[in-house]
């Protein structure tokens, strides 16, 4: 969809060193992906955006979307179909935010009554009460709820690329993570093919199909937040997405491909000699006490029992150390197996019903297999 060759940017100052803001830069981005740039302050992130929809001219190189070379393309019929979320927000303060979401819409002379019903639209998809805020001024806006008019904004025209320069930058922690989140939704459902520029590995890993890392205008390694957390290019890389990368890929698995094969589910009448052999010929430590409407309600552990003793599950289960779901990650799961001092976790599903268990020791394990490839973030 997109594709870069060689993109080189020098910015001449005259009796001055130019300045190598992109160097030799190529890569591609692949139809209804999230890309993130990654880099600090400085690296090229931004020169390289303004290169795409040509607000700074490139130096050399090529830039193609949907193939075709976009040297060959008026830069005003370009940006039509790039939607561009600028770092510093940039609403017009003197317009109304409906005015401002329907500025391209306008331009390009779109049906009004469309592109307002558009924007109440993208308002409620990200969370913001149509009629309490399209007929304020940006003044009368929290920083953060100017950011996410700036990502509506951009997505506007409905144009297939965006260009997003840290759209989230302005946004507290908390409701940084919820704006993912909706974005994450917004597009899966969207489907535009998105460069994100951002600074912070978190966002990166979280957002992005691919992530690639510039140092001082050079691509230093561009490929699935995985393989980036496993293999690392080089040092640089490395140190920029730090020590804990091991703990941040836990991030990209979610529980539920952690689950043991056996689900070792019990009932609370089962004798205990049955069930100790169950165990046996599965190599389980542990089984599941299930009860109605398939909720675990305890747990028996392989120590507590043996073949020849009497009684049933309920006489020995012990409480459970807690749930966790299914759609959580496994950096989630490890945390809370923290908290509660345990090496193991019943999973449940949206109903509470119990799906099998996870352990330290598999969560262990898939971190030592090979990484995942494009396509398998999880959302
Ligand atoms: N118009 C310009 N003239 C000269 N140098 C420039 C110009 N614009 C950017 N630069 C330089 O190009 C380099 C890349 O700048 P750019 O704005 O792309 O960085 P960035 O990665 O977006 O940084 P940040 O994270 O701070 O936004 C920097 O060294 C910057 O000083
Ligand atoms: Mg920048």
């Amino acid at each position: 969809m997109i594709r870069l060759e060689n993109l080189t940017k020098h910015f001449e100052m005259p009796g001055k060193e130019p300045v190598i803001a992109a160097n030799n830069v190529s890569m591609e981005v692949g139809k209804g992906e999230i890309c993130i740039f990654l880099g600090p302050s400085g690296c090229g992130k931004t020169t390289a955006l303004k290169m795409i929809n040509k607000l700074i001219p490139k130096t050399s190189g090529k830039i193609y979307i949907d193939n075709k070379d976009t040297d060959n393309i008026d830069p005003i019929a370009l940006r039509r179909e790039i939607g561009y979320v600028i770092q510093q927000i940039g609403l017009f303060p003197n317009l109304t935010i409906e005015a401002n979401i329907c500025v391209v819409p306008d331009l390009l002379k779109m049906d009004k009554q469309q592109s307002r019903k558009k924007a109440r639209e993208l308002m409620e998809m990200v969370n913001l009460d149509p009629n309490i805020f399209l007929k304020r001024y940006p003044r009368e806006l929290s920083g953060g709820q100017q950011q996410r008019i700036g990502v509506i904004r951009a997505l506007a025209a409905d144009p297939p690329v965006m260009l997003m320069d840290e759209p989230f930058g302005a946004i507290d922690p908390i409701n940084r993570e919820v704006i993912q989140d909706e974005f994450l939704k917004m597009n899966a459902e969207l489907g535009k093919t998105v460069l994100f520029v951002s600074h912070d590995i978190d966002e990166a890993v979280k957002m992005g199909d691919q992530i690639a890392i510039f140092r001082e205008g050079i691509l230093e390694q561009c490929d699935t937040p995985d393989e980036i957390l496993a293999n690392p290019a080089n040092n640089f890389v490395k140190e920029f997405v730090g020590s804990d990368r091991a703990l941040k890929r836990l991030k990209l698995i979610p529980v539920s491909e952690a689950i043991l094969p056996f689900r070792m589910a019990v009932n609370p009448d089962d004798p205990l000699g049955k069930v100790a052999d169950k165990m046996r010929s599965r190599e389980a430590h542990i089984a599941v006490m299930v009860g109605p409407r398939g909720r675990a309600r305890g747990y028996i552990t392989k120590e507590e029992i043996n073949s020849d003793q009497s009684g049933v599950v309920s006489d020995y289960s012990d409480p459970l150390p807690g749930t966790i779901h299914e759609n959580d990650n496994l950096h989630d799961a490890v945390s809370q197996m923290y908290s509660h001092a345990t090496d193991w976790m019943p999973v449940v599903d949206d109903d509470g019903a119990y799906k099998g268990y996870i352990t330290q020791h598999i969560i262990a394990s898939l971190l030592g297999e090979a990484p995942r490839k494009r396509g398998d973030r999880i959302t």
